[in-house]
C-alpha cells in the first residue's frame, strides 16, 4: 500500500466546484468541526482498499459525489449499516450541515472528505466501489462553463475503473439539458449500462433511494433518476 497523497492532487486541475465558504457557521457547528469532523474525516491513502476506512462489519464501500446538506448520505447509511459511505463535498456549510445531523447518533459506517471528489476516485483501487451517487450535481448551464460539469467522458472512465463490475451509478438531475448531457456521454461509454426500460423507471424516484434537498426544490424541472450498471467488461 503507497501511503502518499495521489499523484493527481499536486497537479493543477480545473475547479469543478462553485465555492467552499457559505453562510458563516454558528458556535455550534464550529464546535462540531473541531470535535466531530476530524473523527469523520478520510485519512485518504493512495491504493487503499477502502474497506479499511471502516471498523469491522463493512463488506461494501459506495461513494456520494457531493453531498449537499448530507441528507441522503446519512439516511443510506443507516439503512444499510453494513456498507461504508464515502461522502465528498467542499462546501463547508454543507459538511456543517451533514455534522449536525450526525451529532449524537451513529456515524460509524460514514467518513467525509471536505474536498473534490475526484481526489477520492483518483486515489482508489480498480473495481472497489459498489455505488455511485452524484445527485443533483451543479448544472453550469452556460456552454462557456460545460467544462466545468463533473460528468465528463474522462470521469466515466475514472468511474469506471474505480467500481466493481455490476456496480450502479446513480445520477439525478433537474436540468433537462444536464440530463441530456450525461445520456449522451453515458450511453457512448462502453463501461457502462442505462437499466431503465420504461419512462417511469428514470421519471420516478426508485425505492432506497431518499431525497435530498435541491431535489425537494426542483427549481429547473421535474427530476430524472437515471441508474446506469457497470458492465463486466470494457
Ligand atoms: C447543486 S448541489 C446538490 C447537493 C445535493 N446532492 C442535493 O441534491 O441536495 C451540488 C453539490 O455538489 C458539490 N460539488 C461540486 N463539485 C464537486 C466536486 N468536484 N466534488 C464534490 N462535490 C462537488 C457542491 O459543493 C454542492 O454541494
Amino acid at each position: 500500500m503507497v501511503s502518499s497523497a495521489p499523484s493527481d492532487l499536486g497537479r493543477r486541475r480545473r475547479l469543478l466546484y462553485g465555492r467552499r465558504k457559505g453562510p458563516k457557521l454558528s458556535a455550534h457547528q464550529k464546535e462540531l468541526r473541531r470535535s466531530l469532523l476530524p473523527q469523520l474525516t478520510l485519512a485518504l491513502e493512495s491504493g487503499r482498499d477502502p474497506r479499511t476506512y471502516f471498523g469491522a462489519g463493512v463488506e461494501d464501500v459506495w461513494l456520494e459525489v457531493g453531498f449537499g446538506g448530507g441528507e441522503h448520505l446519512i439516511e443510506q447509511a443507516r439503512a444499510n449499516p453494513q456498507v461504508g459511505l464515502i461522502g465528498a463535498d467542499p462546501y463547508e456549510a454543507g459538511v456543517a450541515k451533514l455534522l449536525s445531523k450526525i451529532d449524537g447518533g451513529s456515524a460509524s459506517n460514514i467518513r467525509i472528505h471536505e474536498g473534490d471528489a475526484r481526489d477520492i476516485i483518483e486515489a482508489l483501487p480498480d473495481a472497489c466501489l459498489g455505488r455511485v451517487f452524484i445527485l443533483f450535481p451543479d448544472p453550469w448551464p452556460k456552454a462557456r462553463h460545460h467544462k466545468r460539469r463533473f460528468v465528463q467522458m474522462e470521469m466515466l472512465d475514472a468511474l469506471a475503473r474505480a467500481m466493481k463490475p455490476g456496480a450502479e451509478l446513480r445520477i439525478a438531475s433537474d436540468d433537462a439539458g444536464y440530463v441530456d448531457w450525461t445520456l449522451e456521454r453515458a450511453l457512448a461509454h462502453p463501461g457502462f449500462l442505462w437499466t431503465a426500460s420504461c419512462a417511469a423507471d428514470w421519471r420516478i424516484r426508485p425505492e432506497g433511494w431518499p431525497q435530498t434537498r435541491y431535489e425537494a426544490k426542483a427549481l429547473h424541472g421535474p427530476p430524472a433518476y437515471l441508474c446506469f450498471m457497470r458492465r463486466g467488461n470494457m
